[in-house]
């Protein structure tokens, strides 16, 4: 009998406390705060205005965004820019946002509207676990299948830099199929952010992709980049490793070396891709025509989820009224 009132009073205080904590940390996140909108919808969307990072921004000289993913803008943010400009940032800003909204905490935005997400699911930073037998790479994969298993329309995801854990070419190449299953098959809310040029180039068409890049100023004489931490439409120009290499103070000869091969690297990327470029349609996209194909006679069954099959036949049809006759 005393243990069960003691059990209550413990249940009871440590509700308490969850509660003051929140309401704390609210207080604690500075101004602009809001409390978000929710809205029932059949698949998740966000939609955050001026949003910071709720530790970040403590800093004083922290830069907002805005972010939006699904409703009325593409559910695949693809986002490219230079090291340093602030892409991991922005990403981990938009889970946290969504955890405290969903939370019932205030949001350290200007205003937060959402269809709220079933779950978050991450794949940041490189590490490897001895124990479990998992090499970095390994761990990256059973981290990326995980994602693919469990993500619905109702999910976010955030993929930062995927496939740098192996060679470029294979590093590309998953990192490519795992976009394209996300955005034509899984369609939840994602953030993928990538130094891949080859996939803002594949996937230029594709109706759920929005391209979005960390806006920087690049002074190519002196070798300096300025970060003006802005999230903008379009593709960043390049990733600028060598200028973060000499702003790490990484010596200058070595720097330069770096830079010739790069260029050296970036020419023979092109011309390989311009031998390979044979057809108007990227090969990812020749599959999902495949795949229509089957469909089409009986070779496979459609998707158990129509709302799927639907937003398939959407992307094609896109992608077809864009081709030039
Ligand atoms: N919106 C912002 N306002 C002010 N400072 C920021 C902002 N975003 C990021 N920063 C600062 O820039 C640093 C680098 O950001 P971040 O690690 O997100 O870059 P990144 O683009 O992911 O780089 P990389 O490609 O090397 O992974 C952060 O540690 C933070 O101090
Ligand atoms: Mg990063």
């Amino acid at each position: 009998m005393d243990r069960a009132i003691w059990l209550r009073a413990v249940k009871v205080v440590a509700e308490l406390d969850c509660l003051f904590s929140l309401a704390k940390s609210s207080m604690a996140i500075g101004e602009p705060a809001c409390r978000p909108t929710f809205v029932e919808s059949e698949s998740a969307f966000i939609d955050f205005e001026e949003l910071r990072h709720p530790a970040l921004h403590l800093k004083g000289d922290f830069i907002p965004n805005d972010v939006r993913l699904g409703a009325d803008v593409g559910r695949i943010m693809l986002l490219t820019g230079p090291n340093m400009a602030g892409k991991s940032t922005m990403m981990r800003m938009t889970a946290a946002g969504v955890i405290m909204a969903q939370l019932g905490m205030l949001v350290p935005a200007k205003r937060a509207r959402l269809a709220p997400v079933d779950s978050i699911l991450t794949r940041m930073g490189a590490y490897d676990n001895m124990f479990s037998n998992s090499s970095t790479f390994k761990v990256e994969l059973d981290e990326c299948c995980k994602i693919l298993r469990d993500a619905t329309p109702k999910s976010l995801v955030i993929l930062d830099e995927l496939g740098r854990g192996t060679s470029t070419f294979d590093g590309m190449a998953i990192a490519e199929a795992v976009l394209h299953e996300l955005a034509t098959h899984t369609l939840a809310l994602s953030c993928f952010a990538t130094h891949y040029s080859t996939l803002t180039d594949d996937f230029a068409h594709h109706p759920n992709i929005r391209n979005m890049h960390m806006q920087t100023m690049v002074d190519d004489d002196k070798k300096e980049l300025l970060f003006l931490y802005k999230l903008v439409e379009g593709i960043a120009t390049g990733s600028f490793g060598t200028h973060v290499a000499n702003l790490a103070g990484v010596p200058i000869d070595v720097v330069t070396r770096a830079e010739t091969i790069s260029k050296d690297f970036a020419q023979k990327l092109q011309e390989k891709q311009a031998q390979k470029k044979r057809s108007n349609i990227p090969l990812i996209m020749q599959a999902d025509f495949a795949y229509l194909v089957k469909l089409a006679s009986g070779a496979i069954s459609p998707d158990a989820n129509p709302h799927k099959t639907l937003e398939t036949l959407k992307i094609l049809n896109q992608f077809v009224k864009n081709q030039p006759l």
